[in-house]
């Protein structure tokens, strides 16, 4: 299985859910995070078209007319093939808490871990992903919440000290929260001064550097 080097643990197996309001850094995390796997292992699903810096093939750009089944669909392929990492923008649209979620996505979901699939799934609430999910994760990204998802959503996910955290993080800081043993670090992707790229939410594959912040 292929490892990949991060300052986090992180298995290209993991289910990992990513979260924040909009515009904290979740798709930048996503796109640095995508550019360490393996190409031919990776799959995107990119509904808002932002991973235009990964070749076609490795995108799936849904049409959004019934996701849920769309996303069955693709979870379908996935369990035919092994070792592969998808990454779900929106992810609430395709594996929703409230919702009909399709036997191969649950499949996925439940047992993808033993053929090597990882799924890196982000949505700014999430309280409206599906449980399952959450029940099988190794690992949340915690950008700043929105007022609706802090409270108990968060009291019920993580310890005391991690929420205080959390609610306080600055746009682009993380959290990466270990939901097996409750460690959590906090920590920023640092693209050497500057901003990302302007064009795509993408920055350069192997220059931005993460680095634990206090
Ligand atoms: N680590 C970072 N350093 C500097 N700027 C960042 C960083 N992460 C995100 N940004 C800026 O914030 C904007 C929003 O980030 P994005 O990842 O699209 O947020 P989200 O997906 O949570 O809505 C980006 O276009 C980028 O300009
Ligand atoms: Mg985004």
């Amino acid at each position: 299985m292929p490892r990949v080097r991060t300052p986090f643990k992180f298995k290209t197996s993991d289910r990992i859910a990513v979260t924040g309001q909009p515009g904290t850094g979740k798709t930048v995390f996503m796109n640095y995070l995508a550019h360490q796997i393996p190409q031919e292992r990776l799959w995107i699903v990119d509904p808002l078209g932002q991973y235009n810096d990964f070749p076609d093939a490795n995108r799936i750009i849904p049409n959004d007319l019934d996701p849920e089944k769309e996303f069955d669909e693709i979870a379908r392929e996935i369990m035919t093939l092994t070792d592969i990492t998808l990454f779900v923008e929106e992810a609430h649209r395709y594996i929703p808490e409230f919702g009909k979620i399709g036997s191969n996505s649950m499949a996925l979901i439940n047992r993808g871990r033993n053929y090597g699939h990882g799924i890196v799934a982000s949505t700014p609430r999430i309280q409206h992903i599906n449980k399952n999910f959450f029940d099988l994760a190794q690992n949340v990204v915690f950008f700043r919440p929105g007022l609706k998802t802090r409270g108990r959503y968060l009291s019920e996910l993580v310890a005391p000290d991690a929420k205080l955290a959390i609610e306080k993080l600055p746009d682009h800081e993380f959290i990466y929260y270990g939901l097996r043993d409750d460690t959590w670090n906090k920590a920023k992707l640092n693209f050497g001064g500057g901003k990302p790229p302007e064009t795509t939410a993408a920055p350069a594959p192997t220059e931005p550097e993460i680095e634990s912040v206090g």
